[in-house]
């Protein structure tokens, strides 16, 4: 061991569940004495935190790994660590292609991470994959564990981990394992804490919230409690959106098969609750989505989009679609391109088809669709969404927007960057220095595909949250 404390560098790929996984591994190796710093050349840990939802993340993994070597190579007592999606897919495969690695831990042991990384010090290479979680609950939603913020004014709060769906694409009820929510009050206790220093904007994580609380329900039904199988994600953003000092409330993801009214209502109804709803659409194709296994017809799925604005006038919608599922022809493809022109998106996470290994679309060999003909069918439907996301943004110019300051802008210094209700960026000139957490009313002058410019018009609250210092674990 060396005097100066060690330094390490998280890496995160994929979605913000692993965002979140990173936090809670800095969190612990934070306060098992280590000291985050920027640059792998002062790093002593390198954690690669992967994911596996779409192709190329294995060959980018493995040619990170061959420069991490060199890195490794270049001075004594460097470790390197691989956790995450890709590593729970791969299990002792990760070491087998990249045996310098240190530690490779999957999704469920998390809170091992800094045992790992020590134990691994003194005994060489370890490979610690759970296959699924370990059933205690603050071991999965570790509210008590030290969490590391990247930003501090908002949080991410995990509600459930896991996906009992089947849609046939997907790899993540591989990785994540089955559904498993949080319970309600420890969920509103955590949001209470972090309301209590200053954080003032909450995300409830879940890969598919509208189900939140039915496995719950389903215990307690076992255990004799007389109580409705029903999940209970309406009640769930209520209370959490009447936490005091909480002015803004977002969640990801919802699934268009169990929206219900009930969540459209308590978000129409419930202040903080932003005015932005993330509904992964896929496809516009009834027969696609039939073979995706998504259980909604487009139909179905536009019904409740227009229900969701008539109750929420204001309302921003994003989505995610996939080109190019198996199968798929022109005909189903120029249904997606309808449905979507229809549904009017804000904004859409457009992806082309990726087989994972494992999963049921991948051995739909026989039908991969040319991939000349899904290079073209994705710039078509990129044509199509991003016309009707400009024209989303121009309907904002003139208005008055609450916005909350993110930062100085990454590639101009001089501009401050902020946040929409309803998820959108606005960059705007400051004469000082605005604290992200800040929020403040800007006006907005134009607009472009992906962001807003605005002026500022009046600050509204400063921000208050304090640094959070990672407490040793509970
Ligand atoms: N191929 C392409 N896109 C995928 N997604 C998930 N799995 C795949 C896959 N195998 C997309 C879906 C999902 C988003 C997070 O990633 O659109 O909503
Ligand atoms: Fe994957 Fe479908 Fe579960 Fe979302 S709902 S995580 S797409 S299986």
């Amino acid at each position: 061991m060396t005097d100066s404390p060690q330094k390490y560098v998280v890496r995160t790929f994929g979605c913000q569940m692993n965002e979140h996984d990173s936090e809670r591994i800095s969190g612990l190796l934070q306060s098992d004495g280590m000291v985050a710093v920027e640059d792998d050349t002062d790093a002593d840990v390198v954690v690669l935190n992967t994911c596996c939802i779409r192709e190329n993340a294995d060959n980018k993994l493995y040619g990170t790994l061959g420069h991490l070597k060199t890195w490794k190579d270049a001075k004594d007592g460097r470790q390197i660590v691989v956790s995450g999606c890709l590593s729970q897919k791969d299990k002792d495969v990760v070491q087998k292609r990249a045996p310098w690695v240190d530690v490779v831990m999957g999704t469920h042991n998390v809170h091992r991470a800094a045992e790992l990384v020590r134990e691994s010090r003194v005994s060489g290479p370890i490979t610690e994959i759970y296959d699924e979680a370990v059933n205690d609950d603050h071991i999965l939603f570790p509210s008590a564990l030290p969490v590391r913020r990247e930003t501090t004014f908002n949080a991410w709060v995990t509600i459930q981990i896991g996906c009992d769906n089947t849609c046939a694409y997907c790899i993540v009820p591989a990785v994540r394992g089955k559904e498993i929510s949080r319970p309600f009050a420890d969920i509103v206790r955590e949001v209470e804490e972090l309301a209590s220093t200053g954080v003032t904007e909450v995300t409830l994580l879940g890969q598919n919230v509208n189900s939140y609380g039915r496995d719950l329900a389903l215990s307690a039904r076992q255990a004799g409690d007389d109580v409705r199988i029903s999940p209970r994600f309406a009640e769930l953003l209520r209370s959490v959106g009447s936490v005091e000092g909480i002015r803004r409330v977002r969640y990801t993801s919802p699934h268009p098969k169990d929206m219900r009214e009930d969540v459209l209502r308590a978000m129409a109804e419930t202040p903080s609750v932003c005015e932005h709803l993330h509904y992964p659409l896929q496809a516009g194709s009834d027969r696609v989505l039939a073979l995706m296994h998504r259980g909604y017809t487009a139909a179905r799925y536009l019904e409740r989009l227009a229900e969701a604005r008539r109750l929420m006038p204001d309302l921003a919608v994003t989505t995610d679609i996939i080109v190019g599922f198996p199968g798929e022809t022109e005909e189903d493809f120029v249904r997606t391109l309808e449905v979507a022109a229809e549904a009017d998106f804000d904004s859409t996470y457009t992806f082309i088809f990726s087989p994972r290994e494992g999963t049921e679309a991948a051995s739909m060999t026989d039908h991969f669709v040319d991939p000349a003909v899904v290079a073209d069918r994705f710039e078509r439907l990129r044509t199509v969404v991003e016309r009707t996301a400009l024209l989303k943004h121009e309907a904002r110019v003139g208005r008055t927007e609450e916005i909350v300051v993110e930062g100085p802008s990454r590639r101009l210094p001089d501009i401050t960057t902020g946040r929409t209700r309803q998820n959108k960026l606005v960059h705007f000139r400051t004469a000082q220095q605005l604290r992200p957490g800040t929020y403040a009313t800007v006006e907005i002058v134009r607009a472009a595909p992906h962001f807003l410019h605005g002026e500022l018009r009046e600050i509204l609250a400063e921000a208050t949250h304090k640094i959070r210092i990672p407490v040793a674990s509970a």
